[in-house]
């Protein structure tokens, strides 16, 4: 919205095949000019046939995590450098299911989006209230102080980053935030981004949460919506370019 382009990410999460992805990526590929900047994070072992399927397509590709750590003995992990050596313009950093799966904190979310930038990769910082949180009236506080973090972190490259608001209770749940709820918190995260970064105005605030074809519009055209984080629906090609264009 305004004058910030629009941008739609799908997250794949634990989904694909080699075989399934084909087919995905080629429809993707054959999709020509979109309104909006859009790209799909996939799972890491998917990344090479990602930067083969889509190179030189509207579409940018990343990557769901990355570790803090630029190399050394972490077994099982990924670095930002690994992730750039594979044409990565984007990486998911603190989504929900990380924080909650794998005790992610607020200041290993930001190490990581911290991590990504050295390395010239954007990191999209998710950021969202569960449903008990929302209930007790601490959507504000929480989304604050999950931000808080990354912002010190980044310092005067908070403005680099792309920030994702996903309230848990909105994701694989078919209930979607109303665009007005979502516009409200986004509204509260630009000012938030404001006090920190000249480039608050310019930056990318996307929602994340049931985002279908039949509700993108209406999200999207809210003043500081400026795109969304797509989980199911990135894995119809049809829905997930429908989103696409409905920037
Ligand atoms: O990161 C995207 C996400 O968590 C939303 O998932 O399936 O509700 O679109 P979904």
């Amino acid at each position: 919205t305004q004058s910030r382009r629009t941008l739609v990410v799908g997250n794949w999460k634990m989904h694909g095949s080699h075989a399934a992805n084909e087919q995905l990526l080629e429809a993707l590929k054959a999709a020509g000019p979109l309104p909006a900047d859009a790209a799909v994070c996939v799972p890491f072992p998917y990344l090479a046939q990602a930067a083969e399927r889509l190179a030189r397509t509207a579409f940018a590709w990343g990557a769901q995590d990355c570790s803090q750590h630029e190399q050394g003995a972490y077994t099982g992990e990924v670095s930002a450098p690994m992730l750039a050596d594979f044409g990565c313009r984007y990486v998911i950093v603190g989504h929900s299911e990380r924080r909650a799966l794998h005790a992610e904190s607020d200041q290993l979310v930001a190490d990581k989006a911290k991590a990504a930038l050295a390395k010239g990769i954007t990191p999209i910082v998710c950021v969202g209230e569960t449903l008990a949180q929302r209930e007790a009236g601490e959507t504000e506080a929480v989304v604050k102080r999950q931000l808080s973090a990354v912002i010190h972190t980044l310092a005067h490259c908070a403005g680099e980053m792309v920030v994702a608001y996903e309230p848990v209770w909105a994701i694989g749940t078919g209930r979607t935030a109303s665009p007005e709820q979502a516009q409200q918190v986004h509204a509260l995260l630009r000012a938030q981004l404001a006090a920190a970064t000249p480039r608050a105005a310019q930056m990318q605030i996307l929602y994340g949460g049931s985002v279908k074809p039949d509700n993108a519009v209406e999200l999207f055209a809210k003043a500081d919506i400026d795109g969304g984080l797509i989980g199911g629906a990135s894995l119809k090609a049809a829905d997930f370019l429908a989103i696409c264009r409905a920037a």
